[in-house]
């Protein structure tokens, strides 16, 4: 499928790209995925504030201090734009989101800070950006929820130049096989309520994708929390 790509605010050529033709999104899921955080969006930072307070805003740290310095910056699945605090500055950032719901709760809370951000709706599982067009893309809490997420990371893997960085800091299927099982038992219902899946297999989604990571870390027990560092591959 032949279809233009541009974003202004990184300064792209405006150009016609073919689209690979690994790339079938489920229409179906990604509605019933933005539907579901455009219903959460208004109580989202509310249901994560005791962990955000206790972990996540440590663990957001690390990952942009993982991220270092970086020209072209893509922020995927902003949410309500938790991360916009620790943006390195003097970088172009665009960051993105499914939900419009979420985005709008990105955009006040840039207002709040007096920052400048550029905010777009936009499906991770299709990229409005040029291959090879960033330097470095940052998702944290995403591929949990992104409906096809090795379809996501083939995405980031093709918009990253050579070498390109990606740091991603994510929830995941606990390592031990009775837990792993129990977290299956439980997805269905954790899903509906809170839009993310506590199953994934993300390492393995994300060398599935095709990016080569560089480094894990785990920062809690049976690895479901992990920060992962991959760059994009050589041969995409
Ligand atoms: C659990 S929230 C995390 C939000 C934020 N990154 C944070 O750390 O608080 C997941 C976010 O991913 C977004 N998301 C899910 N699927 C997506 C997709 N296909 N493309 C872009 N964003 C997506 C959701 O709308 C939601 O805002």
């Amino acid at each position: 499928m032949l279809r233009p790509r541009l974003h202004s605010s990184l300064g792209l050529v405006v150009q016609r790209q073919k689209r690979s033709e690994r790339i079938s999104m489920d229409p179906k899921a990604t509605a019933v995925t933005k539907a579901r955080y455009n219903r959460i969006a208004p109580l989202y930072d509310l249901m994560d504030s005791f962990m955000e307070w206790l972990l996540f805003r440590e663990w957001r740290k690390l990952v942009w201090q993982a991220v270092g310095p970086a020209q072209r910056l893509l922020e995927v699945g902003v949410g309500t734009g938790k991360n916009i605090l620790y943006y390195p500055e003097d970088t172009q950032i665009t960051a993105i989101d499914l939900s419009d719901q979420m985005l709008m709760r990105a955009r006040k809370r840039a207002q709040k800070l007096g920052l400048r951000v550029e905010l777009s709706q936009m499906d991770a599982q299709a990229l409005d950006f040029a291959d090879d067009a960033l330097d470095t893309v940052v998702a944290t809490f995403v591929f949990c929820s992104v409906p096809d997420p090795v379809l996501g990371l083939q995405e980031i893997n093709r918009v990253l130049r050579p070498g390109g960085k990606v740091v991603l800091l994510e929830h995941m299927r606990p390592e031990s096989p009775w837990l792993g099982r129990l977290f299956d038992l439980l997805n269905p219902f954790v899903v509906r309520l809170w839009g993310a899946n506590i199953n994934r297999r993300t390492v393995e989604n994300v060398r599935l994708s095709g990016l080569e990571i560089e480094n894990i870390e785990s920062l809690t027990p049976q690895g479901i929390v992990q920060m992962i560092i991959a760059r994009a591959g050589k041969e995409k």
